[in-house]
């Protein structure tokens, strides 16, 4: 089973979950901070205070990638290290930190891919109103524009925003994520800042970055009804569409879905009146075109009408339920589901025909830790990643134009409100003494890569 050639192998990672140094050499405060520093909110009392402490052993964490073969590493960047208020006043030494990170990427030929906002709002910002003010759109650009101008000349791959349904349904109706609100009526508001400030961007980017390929990367994974039951259906339709059609439809040039805006309405997501937020032009700027698209596929979610009980005017489930078929479920417990990515692979681009698409993430949590001697033997991942990795392939070879597979995560990490228990990494972090340990699975990517293939099956 071989890739084509070219393909790009790499692992991610995200500023508040591996950095640490939260407040050193003149880095600002970040909601995220914020929301970790307010008892409660994280498991165990955990925060990215420290984190793998990446800041101060990057150089060490890239002799790993070197040692793990990868052509590419997807990171992000930490907003308040390079701008601590969000706006006005650069911290130089923040954008150095990123230069030389880049420089010594590419000298070790690791090709960077880089997202400009994976959640670590400043709180300066958010002390405005956050995404749900539009001014913070705007805002964006102007970070966009200043490390593009730094790193454009390096850095040739550009995502401007990670998961931004996440962002918006978690940080701000569901209160599990920064800035940790329980206002349904602002996640839409906050999803539709995030598109225009992606849409005006964009051509940013592009000037900024000759050559470069932009785009966004969208958490996508893959929804069955539960039954053949119409609430189930509609608890299908709804549920998953406000998570992915509500977020790839203006992206690809089409309204926000009808059906939906009346599900949202019902919800409490938005007024009666509908999206009032949306202005002249903004449908149009969301639309602008981008190269690629990004897909974090993770599990199935069944989608059951939880009103309608069971018992009585359904039938039953056609599949066996994971555990718990929330959004919130333990992640050990997330379906392993490859013959979902391919679902999802298939059905992004037939319906929105994105010219490249690429696989941003895609991992499991399993805290397999190290034996005796030091070998950490997580099978589970190995298995995990073989039978995603076969899938991509079946949908490379029907010709859906998939150029290249980040798994998350390079290393075990701070996973926002679960803190430290959760462990999605290639290698094996200890948190007391930050010693890492290369396992199982990342030998075997190893060998993926270099044979750029997957080892057993191929020839
Ligand atoms: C995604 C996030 C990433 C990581 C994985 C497990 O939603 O983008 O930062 O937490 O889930």
């Amino acid at each position: 089973m071989i890739f084509p050639d070219e393909f790009m192998w790499g692992a991610a990672t995200a500023a508040y979950q591996i950095e640490g140094a939260w407040n050193e050499d003149g880095k600002g405060e970040s909601i995220w901070d914020r929301f970790a520093h307010t008892p409660g909110n994280i498991h165990r009392g955990d925060s990215g205070d420290v984190a793998c402490d990446h800041y101060h052993r990057w150089l060490e964490d890239i002799q790993l990638m070197k040692a793990l073969g990868l052509k590419t590493y997807r990171l992000s960047i930490s907003w308040t290290r390079v701008q601590p208020s969000g706006r006005g006043v650069v911290n130089l030494p923040g954008l150095d930190f990123y230069d030389h990170l880049v420089d010594s990427l590419l000298e070790a030929e690791i090709v960077p891919m880089i997202t400009l906002f994976h959640w670590d709002l400043p709180q300066a910002l958010q002390d405005e109103g956050g995404f749900a003010s539009r001014a913070t759109a705007e805002t964006f650009v102007g970070y966009a524009d200043l490390v593009t101008r730094r790193l454009g000349d390096r850095v040739k791959y550009w995502v401007t925003h990670n998961e931004p349904s996440v962002f918006a349904f978690i940080g701000h109706a569901f209160g599990r994520h920064a800035p940790g609100l329980t206002q349904p009526d602002l996640a839409l508001r906050v999803a539709h800042h995030l598109l225009l400030s992606h849409g005006w961007s964009v051509p940013v980017i592009r000037e900024n970055s000759s050559g470069a390929q932009i785009g966004i990367a969208l958490n996508i994974n893959f929804s069955q009804p539960a039954s053949a039951s119409i609430h189930d259906y509609h608890a299908w339709q709804y549920g998953y569409g406000i998570w992915t059609r509500w977020f790839l439809d203006p992206l690809y040039g089409r309204q926000y879905p009808t059906d939906l805006i009346d599900y949202a309405i019902q919800k409490g997501y938005l007024p009666p009146e509908g999206p009032v937020f949306v202005e002249d032009g903004d449908l149009a700027t969301i639309a602008t075109q981008t190269d690629f698209l990004g897909v974090n596929y993770y599990t199935r979610q069944i989608a059951r009408d939880q009103e309608v009980p069971p018992d009585k005017n359904l039938p039953p489930s056609v599949f066996q339920l994971p555990k718990n078929d929330n959004n919130w479920q333990e992640m050990e417990d997330w379906e392993v589901y490859p013959d979902g990515l391919f679902n999802v692979l298939t059905w992004l681009y037939l319906e929105y025909q994105p010219p490249i698409l690429y696989i941003t993430e895609n991992g499991a949590s399993w805290s397999d830790g190290p034996d005796e001697i030091g070998r950490v033997k997580d099978n589970r991942r190995v298995n995990f990643l073989k039978q995603h990795f076969a899938a991509a392939h079946r949908a490379i070879q029907i010709g859906v134009p998939l150029k290249g597979y980040y798994v998350w995560s390079l290393m075990d990490n701070l996973e926002w409100g679960y803190g430290f228990t959760q462990r999605f990494g290639l290698i094996w972090v200890d948190f007391n003494t930050q010693r890492r340990l290369l396992k199982d699975s990342a030998l075997w990517y190893r060998r993926v890569i270099s044979e750029n293939g997957i080892p057993e099956l191929s020839a």
